[in-house]
Protein backbone atom coordinates (compact mmCIF):
# COMPACT_ATOMS: atom_id res chain seq x y z
CA UNK A 1 0.00 0.00 0.00
CA UNK A 2 0.92 3.74 -0.73
CA UNK A 3 1.10 6.10 2.50
CA UNK A 4 -1.90 7.65 1.28
CA UNK A 5 -4.62 7.33 4.00
CA UNK A 6 -7.20 9.85 2.52
CA UNK A 7 -6.98 10.80 -0.81
CA UNK A 8 -10.49 13.14 -2.55
CA UNK A 9 -11.11 14.60 -5.26
CA UNK A 10 -14.14 16.51 -6.83
CA UNK A 11 -16.43 15.34 -3.73
CA UNK A 12 -20.14 16.31 -4.06
CA UNK A 13 -22.93 16.35 -2.00
CA UNK A 14 -26.50 17.94 -1.59
CA UNK A 15 -29.22 17.87 0.63
CA UNK A 16 -32.27 18.67 -1.37
CA UNK A 17 -31.47 22.49 -2.59
CA UNK A 18 -28.58 22.64 -0.08
CA UNK A 19 -25.28 21.83 -1.89
CA UNK A 20 -22.80 20.63 1.17
CA UNK A 21 -19.80 19.65 -0.47
CA UNK A 22 -18.84 21.07 -3.98
CA UNK A 23 -16.03 19.72 -5.82
CA UNK A 24 -13.92 18.93 -2.50
CA UNK A 25 -9.89 17.72 -3.02
CA UNK A 26 -8.17 16.38 0.03
CA UNK A 27 -5.24 14.34 0.90
CA UNK A 28 -4.28 12.86 4.03
CA UNK A 29 -1.08 10.87 4.60
CA UNK A 30 -0.38 7.88 6.97
CA UNK A 31 0.63 9.31 10.25
CA UNK A 32 -0.24 12.65 9.32
CA UNK A 33 -2.82 14.78 11.85
CA UNK A 34 -4.98 17.13 10.02
CA UNK A 35 -7.04 19.74 11.00
CA UNK A 36 -10.09 20.94 8.92
CA UNK A 37 -11.56 24.42 9.96
CA UNK A 38 -14.21 26.15 8.85
CA UNK A 39 -17.12 28.39 9.18
CA UNK A 40 -20.61 26.60 10.39
CA UNK A 41 -22.20 25.01 7.78
CA UNK A 42 -18.84 24.66 5.38
CA UNK A 43 -19.33 21.03 4.97
CA UNK A 44 -16.84 19.31 7.77
CA UNK A 45 -19.26 17.00 9.55
CA UNK A 46 -20.81 16.19 6.10
CA UNK A 47 -16.92 15.49 4.97
CA UNK A 48 -16.39 13.61 7.86
CA UNK A 49 -19.23 11.77 7.41
CA UNK A 50 -18.52 10.26 3.98
CA UNK A 51 -15.70 9.68 4.92
CA UNK A 52 -15.82 7.73 7.42
CA UNK A 53 -18.70 5.54 5.65
CA UNK A 54 -21.73 6.86 7.59
CA UNK A 55 -23.20 8.84 4.80
CA UNK A 56 -23.13 8.25 0.98
CA UNK A 57 -21.61 10.73 -1.51
CA UNK A 58 -23.31 11.98 -4.64
CA UNK A 59 -20.20 12.34 -6.96
CA UNK A 60 -16.38 12.39 -6.51
CA UNK A 61 -13.94 9.90 -6.18
CA UNK A 62 -12.76 8.65 -2.51
CA UNK A 63 -10.46 6.04 -1.19
CA UNK A 64 -9.83 5.78 2.63
CA UNK A 65 -6.86 2.96 3.66
CA UNK A 66 -7.05 1.76 0.10
CA UNK A 67 -11.14 1.49 0.37
CA UNK A 68 -14.01 3.16 -1.16
CA UNK A 69 -15.93 3.77 2.07
CA UNK A 70 -18.94 3.46 -0.33
CA UNK A 71 -18.68 0.13 -0.44
CA UNK A 72 -17.44 -0.84 3.46
CA UNK A 73 -17.46 -3.30 5.09
CA UNK A 74 -17.59 -4.37 9.13
CA UNK A 75 -13.87 -5.00 8.72
CA UNK A 76 -12.97 -1.69 7.50
CA UNK A 77 -14.86 -0.04 9.88
CA UNK A 78 -13.33 -1.66 12.71
CA UNK A 79 -9.78 0.39 11.54
CA UNK A 80 -11.56 3.46 12.01
CA UNK A 81 -12.28 5.57 14.96
CA UNK A 82 -15.13 7.95 14.73
CA UNK A 83 -15.91 10.54 17.34
CA UNK A 84 -19.01 12.34 15.85
CA UNK A 85 -20.79 15.94 16.80
CA UNK A 86 -24.42 13.56 17.14
CA UNK A 87 -25.15 12.82 20.92
CA UNK A 88 -25.48 9.17 21.46
CA UNK A 89 -28.23 7.51 22.74
CA UNK A 90 -27.43 4.72 25.56
CA UNK A 91 -28.37 6.77 28.17
CA UNK A 92 -29.17 4.40 31.02
CA UNK A 93 -25.90 2.39 30.57
CA UNK A 94 -22.62 3.18 32.81
CA UNK A 95 -19.77 4.86 31.45
CA UNK A 96 -17.81 1.48 31.59
CA UNK A 97 -20.43 -0.71 30.51
CA UNK A 98 -20.20 1.67 27.19
CA UNK A 99 -16.80 1.46 27.17
CA UNK A 100 -16.09 -2.04 27.43
CA UNK A 101 -19.29 -3.03 25.05
CA UNK A 102 -17.67 -0.59 22.36
CA UNK A 103 -14.14 -2.71 22.60
CA UNK A 104 -15.61 -6.09 22.02
CA UNK A 105 -16.44 -4.55 18.57
CA UNK A 106 -13.05 -4.21 17.78
CA UNK A 107 -10.42 -7.60 16.76
CA UNK A 108 -7.78 -5.60 18.73
CA UNK A 109 -9.39 -2.92 20.99
CA UNK A 110 -7.05 -0.94 23.65
CA UNK A 111 -8.21 -1.19 27.23
CA UNK A 112 -11.15 -0.34 28.48
CA UNK A 113 -9.90 0.56 31.97
CA UNK A 114 -6.71 3.01 30.66
CA UNK A 115 -9.04 4.60 27.85
CA UNK A 116 -11.31 6.01 31.19
CA UNK A 117 -8.21 6.76 32.70
CA UNK A 118 -7.19 9.10 29.29
CA UNK A 119 -10.05 10.66 29.15
CA UNK A 120 -10.34 11.50 33.02
CA UNK A 121 -13.65 9.28 33.90
CA UNK A 122 -11.78 6.93 35.97
CA UNK A 123 -13.97 8.90 38.61
CA UNK A 124 -17.36 8.48 36.76
CA UNK A 125 -16.78 4.79 35.58
CA UNK A 126 -19.92 3.59 37.56
CA UNK A 127 -22.32 6.59 36.65
CA UNK A 128 -24.61 5.92 33.95
CA UNK A 129 -24.16 8.39 30.86
CA UNK A 130 -27.89 9.68 32.05
CA UNK A 131 -26.12 11.15 34.73
CA UNK A 132 -23.15 13.14 32.95
CA UNK A 133 -22.67 16.73 32.56
CA UNK A 134 -21.88 17.47 29.17
CA UNK A 135 -18.12 17.87 28.89
CA UNK A 136 -17.88 14.42 30.44
CA UNK A 137 -20.97 13.26 27.90
CA UNK A 138 -18.08 14.29 25.03
CA UNK A 139 -15.51 12.61 27.46
CA UNK A 140 -17.35 8.88 26.69
CA UNK A 141 -17.49 9.98 22.99
CA UNK A 142 -13.61 10.34 22.62
CA UNK A 143 -13.13 7.37 24.56
CA UNK A 144 -15.56 4.91 22.62
CA UNK A 145 -13.59 7.01 19.32
CA UNK A 146 -10.20 6.19 20.58
CA UNK A 147 -11.15 2.34 22.46
CA UNK A 148 -10.85 0.49 18.94
CA UNK A 149 -7.37 1.62 18.70
CA UNK A 150 -8.07 2.80 15.06
CA UNK A 151 -5.31 3.02 12.33
CA UNK A 152 -7.63 6.21 10.92
CA UNK A 153 -9.79 8.36 13.71
CA UNK A 154 -12.18 11.33 12.88
CA UNK A 155 -12.29 13.42 15.19
CA UNK A 156 -15.65 16.12 14.75
CA UNK A 157 -15.59 19.19 17.22
CA UNK A 158 -14.42 16.41 19.99
CA UNK A 159 -13.30 19.23 22.60
CA UNK A 160 -16.55 21.19 22.68
CA UNK A 161 -17.46 21.67 26.20
CA UNK A 162 -14.87 21.03 27.62
CA UNK A 163 -13.03 22.55 30.50
CA UNK A 164 -9.40 23.74 29.46
CA UNK A 165 -8.04 20.72 31.71
CA UNK A 166 -9.88 18.52 30.11
CA UNK A 167 -9.19 19.68 26.52
CA UNK A 168 -5.39 19.51 27.87
CA UNK A 169 -5.52 15.94 28.96
CA UNK A 170 -7.62 15.31 25.32
CA UNK A 171 -4.36 16.97 23.09
CA UNK A 172 -2.00 14.45 25.30
CA UNK A 173 -3.87 11.95 24.20
CA UNK A 174 -4.33 12.92 20.38
CA UNK A 175 0.02 13.33 20.64
CA UNK A 176 0.54 9.90 22.02
CA UNK A 177 -2.35 8.48 19.34
CA UNK A 178 -0.11 10.35 16.82
CA UNK A 179 3.57 9.60 17.99
CA UNK A 180 2.42 5.61 17.96
CA UNK A 181 1.46 6.58 14.21
CA UNK A 182 -2.16 6.96 14.27
CA UNK A 183 -3.79 8.97 11.11
CA UNK A 184 -5.79 11.50 12.86
CA UNK A 185 -8.85 13.96 11.19
CA UNK A 186 -9.84 16.52 13.40
CA UNK A 187 -12.20 18.99 13.14
CA UNK A 188 -12.33 22.32 15.13
CA UNK A 189 -13.17 25.91 15.67
CA UNK A 190 -10.38 26.20 18.28
CA UNK A 191 -7.60 27.73 16.13
CA UNK A 192 -5.03 27.16 19.07
CA UNK A 193 -6.54 23.20 18.99
CA UNK A 194 -5.85 23.22 15.12
CA UNK A 195 -2.51 24.57 15.93
CA UNK A 196 -1.32 22.41 18.85
CA UNK A 197 -2.12 19.13 17.20
CA UNK A 198 -1.80 19.36 13.39
CA UNK A 199 0.68 18.69 10.81
CA UNK A 200 -1.34 20.33 8.37
CA UNK A 201 -4.64 22.37 8.52
CA UNK A 202 -7.04 22.75 5.40
CA UNK A 203 -9.58 25.61 5.76
CA UNK A 204 -13.13 25.40 4.36
CA UNK A 205 -15.84 27.33 3.19
CA UNK A 206 -19.18 26.94 1.25
CA UNK A 207 -18.27 22.89 0.48
CA UNK A 208 -14.59 23.55 -1.24
CA UNK A 209 -11.34 24.08 0.12
CA UNK A 210 -10.10 27.24 0.09
CA UNK A 211 -6.20 26.62 1.38
CA UNK A 212 -3.99 24.20 3.12
CA UNK A 213 -0.87 23.53 4.39
CA UNK A 214 1.23 24.40 7.61
CA UNK A 215 0.29 27.03 9.58
CA UNK A 216 3.51 28.65 8.40
CA UNK A 217 2.58 28.48 4.78
CA UNK A 218 -1.57 29.84 5.57
CA UNK A 219 -0.36 32.63 7.60
CA UNK A 220 1.11 35.45 5.69
CA UNK A 221 4.24 36.75 7.24
CA UNK A 222 4.74 39.72 5.38
CA UNK A 223 2.12 41.37 6.39
CA UNK A 224 3.92 42.59 10.20
CA UNK A 225 2.86 46.01 12.27
CA UNK A 226 4.55 47.57 14.00
CA UNK A 227 2.73 49.70 16.45
CA UNK A 228 4.11 53.10 18.93
CA UNK A 229 2.55 55.64 20.59
CA UNK A 230 2.07 58.40 17.59
CA UNK A 231 1.21 55.32 14.76
CA UNK A 232 1.21 51.88 13.36
CA UNK A 233 2.28 50.66 10.10
CA UNK A 234 2.57 47.23 8.24
CA UNK A 235 5.47 45.93 7.06
CA UNK A 236 7.35 42.69 5.76
CA UNK A 237 11.08 44.48 6.96
CA UNK A 238 9.93 44.64 10.78
CA UNK A 239 13.67 45.28 12.02
CA UNK A 240 14.51 47.54 9.37
CA UNK A 241 11.49 49.54 10.27
CA UNK A 242 12.38 50.02 14.34
CA UNK A 243 16.04 50.92 13.50
CA UNK A 244 14.56 54.25 11.79
CA UNK A 245 12.23 54.54 14.47
CA UNK A 246 14.83 54.57 17.43
CA UNK A 247 17.08 56.45 15.03
CA UNK A 248 13.94 59.11 15.31
CA UNK A 249 12.94 58.42 18.67
CA UNK A 250 16.62 58.97 19.79
CA UNK A 251 16.81 55.51 21.68
CA UNK A 252 13.82 53.69 22.99
CA UNK A 253 10.60 54.21 21.10
CA UNK A 254 7.75 54.49 23.15
CA UNK A 255 4.90 51.76 23.31
CA UNK A 256 6.35 49.78 20.65
CA UNK A 257 4.67 46.49 19.90
CA UNK A 258 5.37 44.32 17.08
CA UNK A 259 2.34 41.68 16.02
CA UNK A 260 2.82 39.26 13.32
CA UNK A 261 -0.40 37.95 11.43
CA UNK A 262 -2.27 35.23 13.59
CA UNK A 263 -3.79 31.52 12.02
CA UNK A 264 -6.48 33.82 13.09
CA UNK A 265 -6.18 36.50 10.65
CA UNK A 266 -5.37 33.69 7.87
CA UNK A 267 -8.57 32.09 8.37
CA UNK A 268 -10.77 34.94 8.25
CA UNK A 269 -9.12 36.14 5.18
CA UNK A 270 -9.14 32.80 3.76
CA UNK A 271 -12.94 31.99 4.75
CA UNK A 272 -14.17 35.93 4.01
CA UNK A 273 -15.25 36.68 6.89
CA UNK A 274 -12.54 39.41 7.79
CA UNK A 275 -13.66 42.32 9.77
CA UNK A 276 -12.20 45.92 9.49
CA UNK A 277 -9.54 46.06 12.51
N1 LIG B 1 -29.10 15.92 7.33
C1 LIG B 1 -29.12 17.08 6.67
N2 LIG B 1 -30.20 17.46 5.98
C2 LIG B 1 -30.22 18.62 5.29
N3 LIG B 1 -29.19 19.51 5.25
C3 LIG B 1 -28.09 19.18 5.94
C4 LIG B 1 -28.00 17.97 6.69
N4 LIG B 1 -26.77 17.93 7.26
C5 LIG B 1 -26.14 19.06 6.90
N5 LIG B 1 -26.93 19.82 6.10
C6 LIG B 1 -26.55 21.11 5.47
O1 LIG B 1 -25.32 20.93 4.78
C7 LIG B 1 -24.46 22.04 4.98
C8 LIG B 1 -23.16 21.57 5.59
O2 LIG B 1 -23.41 21.08 6.90
P1 LIG B 1 -22.28 20.45 7.81
O3 LIG B 1 -22.96 19.84 8.98
O4 LIG B 1 -21.44 19.53 6.98
O5 LIG B 1 -21.44 21.73 8.23
P2 LIG B 1 -20.24 21.87 9.27
O6 LIG B 1 -19.10 22.46 8.52
O7 LIG B 1 -20.02 20.58 9.97
O8 LIG B 1 -20.80 22.98 10.29
P3 LIG B 1 -20.61 23.14 11.90
O9 LIG B 1 -19.34 23.91 12.08
O10 LIG B 1 -21.79 23.97 12.28
O11 LIG B 1 -20.61 21.80 12.50
C9 LIG B 1 -25.24 23.03 5.84
O12 LIG B 1 -25.82 23.98 4.97
C10 LIG B 1 -26.29 22.18 6.50
O13 LIG B 1 -27.45 22.94 6.75
MG1 LIG C 1 -20.16 20.03 11.88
Amino acid sequence: MNDSAIRVRGLRKTYGSTTAVAGLDLDVRRGETLAVLGPNGAGKSTTVQILSAQLPRDGGAVTVLGTDPAGADRRFRSRLGIVSQTANDLLELTVAEVVRHFAAYYPRPRDPGRVLDEVGLAGQAKQKLRQLSGGQRRRVDVALGVVGNPELLFLDEPTTGFDPEARRRFWDLIRSLAADGTTILLTTHYLDEAEALADRIAVIAAGRIRASGTVADLVDDREVTVAWRDGAKTTDTPTALIAELSAAHGGEIPGLTVTRPSLEDAYLRLTGQETAA
